[in-house]
């Protein structure tokens, strides 16, 4: 009214409709005022259970607008993915990141489900992270990480572990109960070779137990170790360093559990000449006590507690590449546990390597050498 009054102005933003109740009006006019208010896309899917995923249309608009087809767009908050997926439509390149092991499941699924999706990879940042933590807590600052400092990691990783330091020994650190400890380094994966050689130092000294601590794992080892050990005599435990060991406050509330691996087993048929196939057996959480009851009660069978597998062919010990998957959706909770057959086009020996990703979003890995 105040508007009205001032500019004497009538007839402006609202009006009477012609059954007399109050409209918006704006007059005819040739020039339109450019805004920033989209309000002719939907910005959220508005699912109840990813409350503030975007939606496609929102990305859509930002992608055409901002980038040509092939240019590299990234989304280092990725989530569940919407924006690498509407990249990847829209014929873009795309990097994404995320904090949550969960929501990099989610996203991989997401593309996985896409027709024509191009190969891409998922590769963890972890051993930079766990660098660079090592760096900060034993190190100085800008400094190569000194013999001194390592000493001090490997106390640190003991204590949280219940275990005494030994020394003058090769591959052993520790010592807890009757078990020789070995700690693996931060910024590589604890190896088979490694591991042997720890098994060896163990039958040396006559010792019967060994528990290796490690970050990250060389892929698809365990099953062939943890036998090989048994077979000298050592009963081998391989534990998984926690992430909450660099968090300052659980380390110093000690509140901090190293984790058997899980265990996986699949079978390796040949059903014909130069092919094979691969079927899961067999897979165990251990501490299964931890698992939450409302998902406890849910599981009937080993099987459920998987929600994706994979299977590389042709494993050359460096980065998974997945040849087939398989995966519950919401839609489709079935989860088939035969892949399907794969030929080789040359004979030879091959490393299969099998990953399956848990419910909690863990992956396990399992290789099997065959020869076509
Ligand atoms: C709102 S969601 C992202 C939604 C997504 N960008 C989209 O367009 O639909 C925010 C995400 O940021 C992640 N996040 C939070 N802090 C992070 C950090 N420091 N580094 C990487 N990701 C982080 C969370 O895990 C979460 O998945």
């Amino acid at each position: 009214m105040a508007y009205w009054r001032d500019t004497d102005k009538k007839f402006e933003f609202i009006r009477k409709s012609a059954t007399g109740t109050v409209e918006n009006w704006f007059s005819p006019n040739d020039d339109k005022i450019g805004d920033t208010v989209w309000d002719d896309v939907k910005t959220y899917e508005n699912r109840k259970d990813y409350a503030t995923q975007k939606h496609e249309q929102l990305l859509t608009r930002v992608i055409e607008w901002l980038s040509q087809p092939n240019d590299l767009v990234a989304d280092f908050f990725c989530g569940s993915g919407t924006t690498l997926a509407v990249a990847e439509k829209l014929d873009r390149r795309w990097i994404g990141c995320d904090l949550g092991r969960w929501g990099i499941h989610i996203t991989r699924k997401r593309l996985l489900g896409m027709e024509n999706c191009k190969p891409f990879d998922v590769l963890n940042l972890g051993r930079y992270e766990r660098q660079y933590w090592q760096g900060v807590t034993f190190g100085k600052k800008d400094k190569p990480v000194t013999e001194q400092a390592l000493y001090e990691y490997l106390a640190f990783i003991l204590k949280l572990h219940g275990s005494q330091p030994v020394t003058g020994l090769s591959h052993l650190h520790g010592k807890k109960g009757k078990a020789m400890v070995h700690v693996g380094a931060v910024d590589a994966p604890v190896t088979i070779g490694e591991i042997e050689s720890a098994v060896e130092e163990c039958v040396k000294l006559k010792q019967k137990e060994l528990h290796v601590l490690g970050w990250e794992w060389e892929m698809g080892l365990q099953n062939l170790v943890v036998q090989e050990a048994k077979n000298r005599g050592v009963k081998l435990l391989l534990l998984q360093i926690p992430r909450e060991v660099m968090e300052q406050q659980a380390a110093d509330k000690g509140d901090v559990r190293f984790f058997e691996l899980a265990y996986l087993e699949a079978a390796i048929r040949k059903p014909k000449k130069r092919t094979v196939q691969v079927t899961l057996k067999d897979f165990v959480i251990p501490n299964a006590e931890l698992i939450p009851d409302e998902v406890r009660n849910k599981v009937s069978k080993w099987s459920d507690y998987i929600d994706y597998w994979a299977v590389d062919w042709d494993f050359r010990n460096d980065t998974f590449m997945q040849g087939w998957v398989t995966y519950r959706t919401r839609k489709d909770r079935t989860l088939a546990l035969t892949s399907d057959p794969h030929t080789y086009e040359e004979p030879g020996k091959y490393r299969v390597l099998v990953k399956v990703i848990d419910i909690f979003g863990n992956d396990t890995s399992q290789g099997y050498d065959v020869e076509v």
